[in-house]
């Protein structure tokens, strides 16, 4: 069941730009592509890194403990196919970014 909650205010993440927020009991990384936000679960599942302070470029972003990257609109690991980190479905609402932590 979708539960949306709101995560940062438009303005607080240009595009280019990610951040890490919480959530709950949840790490966000969130990224504005282009004008388009995304989001992942903000912790890399290489040893914990934060996601979400990673330096974006394009959609891809490297994490910024050992570099493992990522696009953000999919979570597709960029050397193994078989990494790939949750997302979270995202929208928004009056100058609000919303994530569905459901
Ligand atoms: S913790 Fe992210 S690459 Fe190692």
């Amino acid at each position: 069941m979708a539960k949306w909650l709101p995560l940062a205010r438009v303005v607080d993440c240009p595009p280019g730009t990610g951040m890490e927020l919480v959530a709950e009991d949840r790490i966000v990384a969130l990224y504005n592509v282009d004008g388009t936000f995304h989001a992942l679960d903000g912790v890399c599942p290489h040893q914990g890194g934060p996601l979400g302070n990673g330096t974006l470029e394009g959609c891809i972003v490297t994490c910024p403990w050992h570099g493992w990257q990522f696009d953000v609109r999919t979570g597709q690991h960029q050397l193994n196919s078989r990494v790939v980190q949750p997302r979270l479905e995202v929208r928004v609402e009056d100058e609000w970014i919303l994530v569905d932590l459901g």
